[in-house]
């Protein structure tokens, strides 16, 4: 929450293999062993390799989460994953309203919101996904779009503690073209301001900018006012560069 350690949040989105997996928590714990960072470090890997990851990231500080539940709880829902299965499985956090979910999948806010719920119910923390597409941002909707997509998708016991918010920009994912500073600042003071309309406990919600963060733009972003961490995607894939991330925490 606002004022708290950054949460650096990598998603492997459908990439990595089991030795893949295995390497790079070694590699990750080496690195944080040696060099200690400011941040909180979540890994959210595909559903299969979440098993691999709890156990290389065992003993050390890093979280591991899903990228996507069902908003039910069990039942007739072949290939989808219950928020309390990952809850079983080891994990602390569940993505959810991915603009890849949400393209790929039709995902409306109300879907989003009642699996944010579920992951609530199974005691996960859900990191809540918003953001505009270039038309948007072109057509002057950007801060229309996120506050409707925050206000849809929120579940209404949200608090600081329980719930996390990511904006990314949907033109910025996978691109290379980030925004600038002045419009990170610009999206996160708004939803900042709308968060603190919702009152006190929504007030410090952490709000994570997403969208071709790397090592070398980092630094930079989480510097930017209201932005309280970052989801990384590409960047996240490598060791190395996630843990350069990571090391960027103020
Ligand atoms: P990217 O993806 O870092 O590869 O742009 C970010 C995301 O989609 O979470």
């Amino acid at each position: 929450m606002a004022g708290e350690q950054k949460l650096i949040a990598g998603n492997w989105k459908m990439n990595g293999t089991s030795a893949g997996a295995t390497a790079f928590a070694a590699q990750l714990t080496a690195k944080l062993a040696g060099n200690a960072v400011k941040g909180e470090l979540l890994v959210c890997p595909p559903a299969m390799l979440i098993g691999t990851l709890v156990a290389g990231f065992a003993g050390s500080a890093v979280a591991v989460g899903g990228q996507d539940c069902h908003a039910k709880a069990k039942g007739a829902h072949t290939g989808d994953i219950a928020a309390v299965q990952l809850k079983d499985a080891g994990c602390s956090h569940v993505i959810v309203g991915h603009s890849e979910r949400r393209t790929d999948h039709g995902e409306t806010d109300a879907q989003v919101k009642a699996k944010a719920e579920a992951a609530l119910a199974a005691g996960l923390v859900p990191v809540v996904c918003i953001g505009e597409t270039a038309a948007q941002r072109q057509a002057g909707e950007t801060l229309a779009i996120v506050e409707g997509q925050l206000r849809g998708s929120l579940p209404a016991d949200a608090t600081a503690a329980s719930v996390v918010v990511a904006y990314e920009p949907v033109w910025a994912i996978g691109s290379g073209a980030v925004p600038t500073e002045a419009e990170i600042a610009e999206v996160h003071g708004h939803l900042r301001a709308v968060l603190t309309s919702l009152g006190a406990e929504k007030a410090a919600i952490r709000l994570l900018y997403g969208g071709s963060v790397k090592g070398s733009n980092a630094g930079a972003i989480l510097a930017v006012a209201n932005v309280d961490g970052v989801l990384v995607g590409g960047a996240s894939l490598e060791a190395d560069e996630f843990f350069a991330i990571a090391a960027s925490c103020p």
